[in-house]
């Protein structure tokens, strides 16, 4: 959408229960080596301007990516603090990717202490806040964390899956490949990937005084939006399609407490409307047109890393709706790349579900034009017609030498039905992962004996109703002996 209406209104109408105060002079401070590029026209805008709405687009509508100045750890072979942008090309990265590594695996191997709250050890357990260096620079006691990440990287290859792992390895089987590692993001706190990019974007609220925070979404990001605003004390406030959330998700959301409106509508309706309405009351926005929110879901990419001890896998597989996952984890394994933390940077395939698939179509031409659908699958969470970080995502698809592929409702519930019954369990839309892959190994274009990440997005029990098998083994029985035997024996 190229509008430039809502973007950044320097007066929105105030509103003491809802505009922001205005930011410390130490948030400005803490954000002096951050900046805004815009993906379009490649404007660069300061991270945080003081006494002005916070911006989530370019004056020519286009979204924007943050750039940061890293302070990199000093390193024997470089005895000063080297600050390197993506221009820079230094001699000493390599060092200094080496001293990086070597502090996320100390902060990753120390036990988190609970009796002391707002402790640096707290933040080196979060998956996203161990690597702030790379995610923001914000002042400690700014940083509202659960914490987050830590999800378990499973090995379920037909190879890398282990003896006695027999559920498991059905998942290699049915994708067709040696090396196959699921990346479980359903076992973040509220129980998706959103966790990370909320913990930062609800940050970067506190960072700017903000009092509300706002999103539109298919589900996930709400509960995300409405468990971090409470934990911060703002209100939440929440836009979803009306019938078109999973039960789980709305159910999360409500019980977190945050103003739910329910629009007669898809998400792109819903999105479009919030932003308008942030823009004009002053409301912090958290869809992943904020760019901050990006920065936080780049940690997956790096705590993926860490756990294959920084060896780039051969292909990044994951879902595809609003396009915000694609574009952070294509970013955190770039910038890996660049600083010297990795040596190779994987293919990224981004998987659609075929009603809803306007990247997929844009991909076919070789991205000649932007594509938007009326979009419908039984995978609410990537229900999305147009999508908004498109232009992020289509960088990351062409620098990697990815791929774009879209799936059918029949093969995300076939795929769905056998990583529940491995014993792992996703909801639709992570499935997508997994039906994705096969479709990639069947066509050749994965190769059965590369090394593949894929992404499960969401937890079982976010969306627990949809693609149960009919039939499943639940039976009702008399309360008796007999009864109970005969139902086994059957
Ligand atoms: N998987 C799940 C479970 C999701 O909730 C989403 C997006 C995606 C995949 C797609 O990720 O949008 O970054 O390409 N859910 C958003 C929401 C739209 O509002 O919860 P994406």
């Amino acid at each position: 959408m190229k509008t430039n209406s809502t973007g950044h209104q320097p007066g929105p109408v105030k509103n003491s229960h809802l505009t922001n105060d205005a930011p410390t002079s130490e948030a400005v401070e803490s954000l002096s080596t951050v900046s805004l590029r815009c993906t379009e026209c490649a404007a660069l805008y300061p991270g945080i301007e003081g006494g002005a709405s916070p911006r989530y687009r370019c004056d020519c509508g286009g979204v924007l990516d943050v750039e940061m100045q890293f302070n990199l750890p000093r390193t024997q072979t470089a005895p000063f603090d080297i600050y390197a942008n993506f221009d820079v090309d230094s001699d000493l990265l390599p060092a200094a990717g080496a001293k990086l590594r070597q502090i996320f695996d100390e902060r990753a191997s120390t036990p988190p202490i609970w009796s002391t709250s707002a402790d640096k050890l707290l933040l080196d357990h979060s998956g996203v806040w161990r690597y702030r260096e790379l995610i923001l620079p914000a002042p400690e006691q700014f940083i509202i964390s659960r914490p987050e990440g830590n999800t378990i990287l499973y090995p379920v290859g037909m190879e890398n899956c282990g003896p006695g792992r027999v559920g498991h390895r059905q998942i290699g089987v049915y994708a067709g490949l040696e090396r196959l590692f699921l990346k479980h993001e359903g076992e973040n706190p509220t129980g998706s990937f959103k966790d990370r990019g909320m913990t930062v974007g609800v940050t970067m609220a506190q960072l700017l005084g903000a009092r509300a925070v706002a999103c539109a979404s298919t589900g996930n990001t709400s509960a995300s939006l409405a468990s971090y605003a409470a934990q911060a004390g703002m209100r939440g406030i929440v836009f979803l399609p009306a019938g078109n959330v999973a039960g789980g998700k709305l159910a999360q959301t409500l019980a977190y407490g945050a103003t739910t409106i329910q629009i007669n509508g898809d998400f792109d309706d819903a999105m479009q409307l919030v932003e308008r309405v942030c823009g004009e009351l002053g409301i912090y926005l958290l869809n992943s047109l904020n760019p901050f929110r990006v920065e936080g879901q780049k940690a997956i990419g790096f705590e993926i890393l860490q756990q294959l001890d920084w060896q780039a896998p051969d292909w990044l597989v994951l879902p595809a709706g609003n396009l915000g996952n694609t574009s952070a984890i294509g970013k955190a394994f770039r910038q890996a790349y660049e600083l010297s933390l990795i040596s190779h940077m994987p293919r990224f395939a981004s998987i659609q579900a075929e009603g809803a698939n306007p990247f997929y179509r844009s991909f076919k031409q070789g991205f000649a034009s932007r594509e938007h659908v009326q979009a419908h699958t039984v995978a609410s969470a990537i229900k999305i017609g147009n999508p908004v970080s498109y232009t992020r995502a289509r960088r990351v698809i062409e620098e990697s030498d990815g791929i774009v592929e879209e799936v059918s409702d029949e093969e995300i519930l076939a795929a769905k039905n056998i990583i529940d019954r491995s014993g792992i369990g996703c909801e639709p839309a992570s499935a997508a992962t997994v039906a994705g892959i096969r479709k990639l190994v069947e066509r050749g274009i994965i190769k059965r004996d590369e090394r593949v990440v894929g992404i499960l997005t969401g937890n079982l029990l976010k969306d627990s109703l949809t693609g149960i098998p009919q039939g499943s083994d639940s039976v009702v029985v008399e309360a008796n002996i007999d009864a109970v035997r005969k139902a086994l024996l059957k």
